[in-house]
């Protein structure tokens, strides 16, 4: 379920929604059983925060909770003094828990023979490597505020280089793999990066894909870029530029075990992550320490329940918020022990993640819904023929789950034993604002149920007043300052405002997306307000895309919509008049996997258009504007009602039928 909410969708979902309460006996030995706490943080959510904040470790007490006199520009813990990686790390080893694992990393290709395929990190390792590593780059002459650039692989290094960038101060700015080399560099050029962590290669479905070689084509003539430090994951030796290029093994050679922490002041940034919004340019968000740490580890405490014997594993990519906050912040800062695979879901076989949980014996299981979608297409058999038993609950993020989606997940994965944790957030609010408490709330499939303690969420008519009927849609919004809350937009403060405080003033945050309530006043988030698509939990932007598209040598102009998709949630469609002015001619399977091509070198693979159709002219109205509309009606075979006030009426028949042909 995606797009814009319409009533007669709400009230079949509302017709069947169930009820799940936490499953007897849950409720033993969790540390978030009492529903009082919800009152307790509303009464006073700065007390409620503090609290959250007095367990981590700080060089420093802060002197005051929130300034919110400035909105919304927020400052929290002020006048505090913390440094993430002490709190991740060393704070577990001085409690004598340094033989404990933090991660339990399996490789894609564990069964190969090369025998590290399957790596036990404990946090006392962590700690050395991170502190060597943290040396290494101080040896460069990076320091506090530096920014610096990573693109990995799912290997433990990737969290060692973030840790190692928070343990000096630096900011790191880290690229999704899955991203192409070009975002890379925009990325690093945009952001001022001045070294960029990456690696030979990383293995996909069993074969390396090179990660150094692709981004030395790009790579030049960035000017900023003094270092690329290389971890060789694959052994596939890319050439290295004398000067500027270092082994990840010659950086950390020699360096100490210990290295001297920076005293960051609460308010100073931990981390830029680049996503998109409406305009063809990414958003750099800007997350800051003492509040973005407080906020990480209080909802990974609260939300997945955890307790002292959780394998605990998120399977997302660190590259995404999602792995920043609930693969390496929070679980860290809480001492947990977390599986962190690498590769794909299917490789060797499809039953890959159902063999490592059980292989591990996991206990908790966070991913997409996406994931889900393709693992109910794979078979049920597949998880069946594991044992997953340990399991005790499950989380969803990214996108609106479907309840069909969601009761399988619950019967065959759960085995009808486990509630499942719908989790709303984004990278802007650096952790997340709404779920469900699993020893507290009831579920129901699709809803992801209400604010968390100290979260404060309405809907809003286009007015600005809330909605407070049942299942009437209107605009999310969160009406208190959070600790997570992103800070600015780097080197975009003004973005930051236009695109977030604005709409309903500067004290409230537009969230974009559409949501509506029932009569719980459980949340049901329906999907973005803006031009941002969705795919697989992959937040893409339109006009990126489009920019892409129209940057291919023979589009003359393209226009980019996401359209609904059972597999993928929201797939990406293109229209797109060729350069010569005419379609006749183009032969659109090869001119397809050319823009695809395309767009896969520009964006990734992840943003290819799922279908093209291409016209002499795109759907506009008189006065020349593209009406995107139409175009979603055009690709989703709604009606198309009166299309008089077109230029070229013409146009929307000849789409028409190019997206009939395609789906019959
Ligand atoms: C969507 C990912 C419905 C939403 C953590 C949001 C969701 C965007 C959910 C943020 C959910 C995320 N139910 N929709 N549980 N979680 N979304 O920044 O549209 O990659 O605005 O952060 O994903 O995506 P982002």
């Amino acid at each position: 379920m995606t797009g814009q909410s319409n009533d007669e969708s709400i009230e079949v979902m509302l017709a069947a929604a169930e009820t799940f309460p936490p499953p007897p006996g849950f409720a033993e030995g969790s540390r978030f059983s009492d529903p009082a706490i919800y009152e307790k943080a509303s009464g006073d959510p700065e007390g409620w925060w503090a609290g959250w904040a007095g367990e981590l470790e700080w060089f420093e007490p802060w002197k005051e909770v929130l300034d919110w006199s400035d909105p919304p520009h927020a400052r929290w813990f002020e006048g505090g003094r913390i440094n993430a990686s002490v709190n991740c790390l060393d704070r577990h080893v001085a409690a004598g828990r340094g033989d404990r694992i933090a991660y339990l990393w399996e490789a894609e290709d564990a069964d190969d023979g090369s025998g590290d395929g399957r790596r036990g990190v404990t946090y006392g390792e962590l700690l050395e490597e991170t502190c060597r590593f943290a040396n290494g780059l101080r040896g460069l002459g990076i320091g506090r505020g530096d920014v610096v650039g990573i693109y990995m692989p799912m290997v433990p290094e990737t969290v060692v280089a973030m840790l190692a960038c928070a343990r000096i101060g630096a900011v790191h700015n880290v690229v999704f793999g899955g991203f192409s080399p070009e975002s890379v560099r925009d990325r690093m050029d945009v952001s001022g990066a001045r070294a960029l962590v990456t690696a030979d290669a990383t293995l996909r479905r069993g074969s390396p894909v090179p990660m150094k070689a692709a981004l030395d084509q790009v790579l030049d003539g960035l000017g900023g870029l003094e270092h690329v430090i290389v971890l060789d994951r694959c052994g596939t030796d890319p050439p290295m530029a004398e000067g500027r290029d270092l082994r990840w093994a010659d950086v950390i050679a020699g360096q100490p075990e210990k290295c001297e922490p920076e005293r960051m002041e609460s308010e100073d940034p931990l981390f830029i992550l680049y996503t998109s919004g409406s305009t063809a340019s990414p958003k750099g968000i800007v997350h800051t320490t003492g509040g973005y740490l407080t906020h990480v580890s209080a909802t990974h405490r609260m939300v997945f329940d955890l307790r002292d014997d959780d394998v605990y594993w998120c399977a997302a990519d660190i590259g995404w918020v999602t792995g920043h906050s609930y693969i390496v912040y929070g679980p860290l800062l809480n001492g947990a022990t977390s599986v962190m695979y690498e590769g794909a879901p299917d490789y060797p076989t499809r039953d890959r993640w159902w063999e490592i949980a059980a292989r591990y014996g996991a206990t908790i299981l966070y991913t997409a819904p996406t994931a889900i979608r393709t693992f109910m297409k794979w078979g049920d058999d597949l998880p069946a023929a594991h044992d997953l038993s340990k399991l005790r609950l499950l989380g969803s993020v990214g996108e609106p789950i479907n309840p069909e989606a969601w009761l399988w997940y619950r019967h065959h994965i759960g085995g009808d034993r486990c509630p499942i944790v719908d989790t709303w957030w984004q990278t802007e609010t650096g952790g997340i604002m709404i779920s469900p408490l699993p020893a507290i709330t009831a579920t129901k499939p699709g809803s992801a149920t209400l604010p968390l303690p100290g979260i404060e969420a309405k809907i809003l008519d286009g007015e600005g007043h809330e909605i407070e009927g049942q299942g009437l849609g209107g605009n999310l919004v969160i009406t208190k300052p959070w600790p997570g809350m992103a800070r600015t937009l780097y080197r975009e403060p003004e973005r930051f405002i236009e695109t977030y405080w604005s709409r309903f003033g500067q004290e409230t945050y537009a969230v974009g997306d559409a949501a509506f309530r029932d009569g719980d006043g459980y949340f049901w988030i329906v999907g973005r307000l803006d031009d941002v698509i969705n795919v697989s939990g992959h937040r893409l932007s339109t006009m990126e895309v489009e920019a892409a598209v129209d940057s291919h040598p023979s589009v003359a102009e393209a226009a980019v919509i996401g359209v609904p998709d059972e597999q993928t949630g929201q797939a990406i469609v293109a229209f797109v008049t060729p350069r010569d002015g005419t379609s006749d001619g183009v032969e659109p399977e090869a001119m397809t996997a050319e823009i695809r091509e395309h767009v896969a070198e520009r964006i990734g693979k992840l943003a290819r258009p799922a279908r093209v159709y291409y016209s002499e002219d795109l759907p506009k109205t008189r006065s020349g504007k593209i009406m995107r509309r139409l175009l979603r009606d055009i690709a989703t075979g709604h009606d198309l009602g009166d299309t008089t006030t077109l230029r070229d009426p013409s146009v929307v028949e000849s789409l028409a039928a190019q997206v009939e042909a395609a789906d019959s």
